[in-house]
């Protein structure tokens, strides 16, 4: 069968109604791969929920197919955004489909290569600032409370619902809910949909309830801290946030999973993220990699206990920031001449070492 999306699929746990329009671009439905080297080398059942594989690349579809059909519903002909990037990629690519316009504002300098271009191609109206995402928030959510257009941010309420279907499908993949399951947090959004999902589930089909770990980046670690981080930086730009939109919702799904947010060092996150390619033939992005950077960092301090199963949220394509890759691996291509034997001597060095 063809997948039919989001919103049909899910169509009795979501807000769709017979108004809502059929909008997909069959996000959603992405593997979840074991990654059995990982696994061997420290003892428990790892698997990740591969959200790198929807339409552009980021678990950002679930939420915004949601929350532009319930746009397209309401009347709505433009919605905003605020971005690190993902969010206004997916934005703009739903808003293409739907025939409506895209706005959004990112970070000037801030946003990875392939984001930007994706924002581009699908024909989005791009506002850089001199800013952070927390300002570039701010500033959207008071234009759209004054004029006619509709905010797309995960204070968006449909962005959670559409989100929370990611926690069904790994219920589903694995037969029950995780023992962990470990997440990025940047503006908290997605943290507290994979939450809802699994309680909801839970309700419906006893799928269990696994513990909340979230990992927010060590400089911009707002929830760790206990405070705004005025001038938040990392190298994974996605979670480069200071004041989560949504704090409150993370620290109780924190709280009542009995789970932990913990911060990982940039150092970790860039070696989760060759070390996932590497070992797993897994690319995802840096961000994307403060789950397994945090599931490498807590399994050192014995709070996974051998055979746990535990699902990392790997939450966009490694695609999407080439340049941090290429910065990352700082390894020569070799360059040879057209000539068969000499490539073939080469060749024959790596393959008898
Ligand atoms: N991972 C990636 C790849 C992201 O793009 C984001 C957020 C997160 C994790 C964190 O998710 O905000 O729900 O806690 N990106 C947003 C954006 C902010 O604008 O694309 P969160």
């Amino acid at each position: 069968m063809n997948w039919p999306g989001l919103l049909a699929n899910y169509k009795e746990y979501l807000p769709v109604t017979d108004e809502t329009p059929a909008l997909t671009l069959q996000e959603g439905n992405t593997p979840l791969v074991h990654l059995s080297n990982l696994s061997r080398e420290l003892g428990i059942e790892l698997h990740a929920k591969v959200e790198g594989a929807n339409p552009t690349g980021s678990f950002k579809d679930r939420g915004m197919v949601m929350a532009v059909a319930k746009a397209v519903e309401a009347g709505s002909k433009s919605i905003i955004c605020a971005s690190t990037g993902n969010t206004s990629a997916a934005a703009a690519a739903y808003a293409a489909k739907a025939g409506i316009k895209a706005i959004i504002v990112i970070p000037k300098g801030k946003v990875a290569l392939g984001k930007l271009a994706q924002a581009m191609m699908y024909g989005a109206e791009i506002v850089e600032i001199e800013g952070n995402f927390d300002e570039a928030l701010n500033m959207v959510r008071a234009i759209s409370e004054s004029s006619p257009v509709t905010l797309v941010n995960s204070v968006n309420p449909y962005r959670l619902e559409g989100q929370k279907t990611a926690a069904f499908e790994v219920c589903d993949q694995l037969g029950q809910a995780p023992d962990i399951l470990a997440i990025p947090v940047g503006n908290a959004g997605n943290i507290s949909a994979y939450w809802k999902g699994f309680k909801e589930y839970h309700e419906m089909k006893q799928s269990g309830l696994p513990k909340m770990y979230g990992f927010e980046a060590e400089g911009a670690a707002a929830i760790v801290q206990g405070k705004p981080i005025a001038e938040p930086e990392t190298v994974a730009t996605a979670i480069r946030i200071g004041n989560p939109a949504s704090w409150q919702l993370a620290e109780a799904a924190r709280d009542e999973s009995n789970g932990m947010i913990q911060s990982v060092s940039d150092a970790e996150i860039l070696e989760a993220f060759t070390l996932l390619a590497k070992t797993e033939g897994v690319f995802a992005e840096p961000a994307s990699c403060a789950s397994i950077a945090g599931v490498l960092q807590q399994h050192k301090k014995g709070n996974i206990p051998q055979g746990a199963k535990v699902v990392a949220v790997l939450t966009g394509n490694g695609l999407k920031d080439p340049q941090t890759a290429i910065g990352e691996i700082n390894i020569d291509t070799t360059v040879l001449p057209n000539n068969e034997d000499q490539v073939l001597d080469y060749i024959k060095g790596i393959i008898s070492n």
